[in-house]
């Protein structure tokens, strides 16, 4: 294994997409930001120079961070923020990992900008569970906005009402032809003839679970958030905000004459506007050497396009998800907890707070919106979390006790309760360290069912069980898959319904849980877990680098 460096320069790049100019926060001036490649085993190594005006943190999303909590990156829950004109670097060892992950800021919306792939090669002389592809290649979805996503949220924020969407999707930054003033910003995918390339699917954007598909092209999918999962094939990929996907595209045997749309559009399930457009890349085919195609011919090529699912077409969504089962081969076995220390039943979903005094605000009501875990809408603190866990001086930070279950059970699926007012805290779970976890995520329809695809950071878990209407403690248990459940970050907590995931809490330190729909983020649909130290030296918390940056 080797140390690897980086050098993460934040600043200004003026950037033009759909005809729009603006100036954004980029790494390095790059959009998306630089590939960071390590293999397992490797340490990272990466300073980040903060020279733009706003306060920057970055996170590693999907890295376990063994041993170096205070890398991981969520702006008041691991570190206070970078300031303008400060650097920290971040330096971390990739333990028992591979595959596809992605860093991106974690402060406030500037994840619209700031994120590129993080990609984990296996160590040298390990091998794929899959016959090494002809070529590796990061696809990174994101969302253009013209406006500046600060000034969105900070705006709907202040009025209590839903941000403004995106204009555009994005792959590798580009928005493609299906937009106005934009077919010269459109992604291209060169290939050959009967070879395999691994592509690998990152979902980067802010507010939207995204399908995916290539015309007259099968996808097999091998890898989900950095896990080997059992091979299977689809023409549609779905893929959260937060997810990341390996697929297998196996090219035609043949010069096919024709070259191909990849697209993706949302699968949406809120009630609320969302960005109803569709991002296109072209699969083209190179031309043989030795034939009597030329260029001109080339350019008349008719170029086929994808079906896509419905947009909200949750029969799909259930059907991809229910196919992903972890690989559980020798090799790379499914460690699922067989057994439960502590059982934990989240609601998860929209609520609202009362609007200030003197002011109109613009949500359900004349409301301000909100979103709870257990109707505790999180109120994020003012010094990081866990430098006052470290320190012992948790007092008027947080409150180390949270609600196992709402407070107040109802008909999750059925009319909300009268009462949308969600209470306000900065509460958490204190875990004594190895404690086995199951936790049932139960979306609460308030306001509308809605798909949340929840991120726990320093873990992955099994989800090992999921359906519609109301989890039933008596019945569902007895369905579980405690044998090859899929064993990922971030789940997708089906609208109208539940998950439930198991996890074992091995990690001391503070770890941020939350929707990855960055506007949910906002609004509080997020909390945190404090995993206590174990008994042996490396189980234990291990003190802050220097350059950890003050509130
Ligand atoms: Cu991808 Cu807490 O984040």
């Amino acid at each position: 294994s080797t140390t690897r460096h980086y050098h993460f320069d934040i600043r200004y790049q003026n950037v033009t997409r759909l005809c729009h100019k603006k100036s954004i926060v980029t790494v390095n001036g790059q959009f998306p930001g630089p590939r960071v490649v390590a293999r397992e085993g490797d340490r990272l190594v990466i300073k980040v120079v903060n020279n733009v005006q706003n306060n920057i943190t970055i996170h590693w999303h999907g890295i376990r961070q063994l041993q170096s909590g205070w890398a991981d990156g969520p702006a008041y829950i691991t570190q206070c923020p970078i300031q303008t004109g400060q650097s920290y670097v971040y330096n971390y060892t990739i333990i028992g990992q591979r595959g596809t992950l992605f860093w991106h800021a974690h402060i406030s919306w500037l994840r619209s900008t700031l994120y590129g792939p993080l990609i984990i090669l296996p160590k040298k002389n390990a091998q794929y569970p899959f016959a090494k592809p002809h070529k590796e290649v990061p696809i990174i979805f994101g969302e253009w906005f013209n406006a500046d996503t600060e000034a969105i949220i900070a705006q709907a924020l202040q009025t209590g009402g839903g941000p403004n969407v995106s204009e555009a999707y994005t792959i590798n930054g580009l928005p493609g032809p299906l937009y106005n003033c934009s077919k010269k910003d459109t992604f291209k995918l060169k290939v050959k003839p009967g070879k395999t390339y691994l592509l690998r699917l990152i979902n980067a954007a802010l507010n939207d679970e995204l399908f995916f598909s290539i015309a007259n092209h099968t996808l097999k999918v091998v890898e989900a958030d950095a896990i080997y999962v059992k091979p299977f094939e689809t023409n549609t990929i779905l893929i959260a905000p937060g997810q990341t996907t390996n697929v297998l595209l196996k090219t035609k045997s043949h010069y096919p004459n024709a070259a191909f749309f990849m697209t993706a559009r949302p699968y949406a399930t809120g009630l609320g506007t969302f960005d109803n457009t569709t991002v296109a890349g072209i699969l083209e085919y190179e031309i043989p050497s030795n034939t009597h195609h030329s260029v001109a011919s080339l350019k008349k090529l008719p170029l086929l396009k994808p079906t896509l699912p419905a947009l909200n077409d949750t029969s799909f969504a259930t059907k991809f998800t229910n196919k992903l089962r972890s690989l559980d081969s020798a090799q790379f076995p499914a460690n699922v907890p067989q057994k439960v220390n502590k059982h934990f039943f989240f609601t998860i979903g929209l609520g609202t707070n009362p609007c200030q005094q003197n002011q109109t605000c613009q949500g359900p009501n004349g409301t301000m919106f909100a979103a709870s875990v257990n109707n505790v809408s999180f109120t994020t603190p003012t010094t990081a979390l866990l430098q006052s866990h470290f320190t012992g001086q948790s007092n008027g930070v947080y409150a180390p006790y949270f609600p196992s279950s709402p407070l107040h059970p109802f008909n999750y699926t059925g009319n909300p309760p009268n009462n949308t007012m969600v209470s306000n805290g900065t509460k958490v779970v204190v875990l004594p360290f190895n404690t086995s976890v199951e936790l049932v995520l139960q979306d609460t329809s308030i306001l509308g069912a809605e798909s949340h695809p929840l991120h726990l950071h320093g873990f992955n878990f099994f989800v090992v069980g999921q359906g519609f209407g109301n989890f039933d403690q008596s019945k569902d248990p007895s369905k579980f898959n405690l044998v090859d459940p899929v064993e990922r970050n971030t789940v997708g907590v089906p609208s109208g319904g539940w998950v439930a995931i198991r996890f074992l809490a091995d990690n001391p330190g503070v770890w941020f849980m939350h929707c990855h729909l960055e506007v949910h983020t906002s609004w509080g649909l997020k909390m945190a877990w404090i995993v206590l130290d174990g008994k042996l030296p490396n189980q234990k918390l291990f003190p802050p680098p220097a350059d950890l940056p003050k509130c």
